[in-house]
């Protein structure tokens, strides 16, 4: 396994692209479209979306009139982004690949900041939302989506790999991601960056896939430190790991559409 946790580089996410277009992003738009319903938006306004991956929060925001600002570190993201707001004719949206503890705006460019899904991979998460409020306009609204209980898919591949392949080390969650499933420090750290009057709405949202078997067919992609334990074991062990991942799930959803319901905090602050 690499040293370095492979979500704080853009080479870890590179990789993940397609999976993440394809599996994901329809589970994180969900969420994303509470967020933008509560930040209230008005057409023409400048907005910003930080660790925009392929762009669930920016597609909808520029479907809704805004002009948007995507950033995010890993330059395939920014690519397969920009190939999507082609693809739906959107013109009122721009990419960049930046890191998003160091916005490269003026102070004061924004009407609305958002970041669904990416402030718990910063090293710096100080950093992170001081760089959102600072190119945040005064009375500006920021939206932060981060989850808020353990991924029920992920739990699934670690009790796999423990029974079929009990040597290797299963994939833990990120610090980032576990810690801030406490809204108290989600708060504390957004008002640390001078957010004001900060609402935590805690949400859930139900990921619906085809079959165990098609998730099989996906996990190995699933995020950055999923494809390092994968590049790392040979593909006999792949196999059974495969084999007692889709017969667990089969156990508990059949082998049709498979249901998991996770938690999100969404919150709003002002500056
Ligand atoms: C889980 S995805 C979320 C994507 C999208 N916002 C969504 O809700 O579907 C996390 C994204 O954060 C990006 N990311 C992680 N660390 C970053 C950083 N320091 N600066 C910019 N982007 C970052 C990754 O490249 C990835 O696209």
């Amino acid at each position: 396994m690499t040293e370095q946790n492979p979500e704080e580089t853009p080479k870890g996410w590179d990789p993940v692209v397609d999976t993440y277009e394809t599996a994901f992003q329809p589970f994180t738009a969900q969420y994303v479209d509470e967020v933008l319903r509560l930040a209230d938006l008005k057409p023409s306004q400048e907005v910003l979306d930080i660790a925009a991956g392929t762009g669930a929060l920016t597609l909808a925001a520029a479907k809704a009139g805004t002009n948007v600002t995507a950033i995010d570190f890993s330059p395939k993201m920014i690519d397969r982004l920009r190939v999507r707001l082609a693809e739906e004719n959107l013109n009122n949206a721009s990419v960049h690949v930046m890191d998003g503890q160091a916005l490269g705006f003026p102070g004061e460019s924004f009407d609305a900041v958002f970041s669904a899904f990416g402030v718990f991979f910063f090293p710096d998460r100080h950093k992170g939302f001081t760089e959102m409020h600072r190119v945040l306009r005064r009375n500006g609204c920021a939206g932060v989506i981060v989850w808020a209980s353990p991924f029920r898919l992920t739990q699934f591949l670690r009790e796999a790999m423990e029974e079929a392949v009990p040597e290797i080390p299963p994939p833990r969650p990120m610090a980032g991601v576990v810690e801030l499933q406490d809204a108290d420090k989600l708060l504390s750290e957004m008002s640390a960056a001078g957010f004001r009057d900060i609402d935590i709405h805690t949400v859930s949202r139900v990921w619906t896939t085809p079959s165990p078997i098609w998730l099989w067919e996906h996990a190995p992609g699933f995020t950055p430190r999923i494809v390092d334990v994968f590049d790392h074991i040979d593909a006999e062990q792949k196999n059974a790991v495969g084999a007692a991942f889709v017969r667990n799930l089969t156990d508990e959803f059949g082998e049709g559409p498979v249901h998991i319901e996770r938690q999100a905090h969404i919150a709003i602050g002002w500056r």
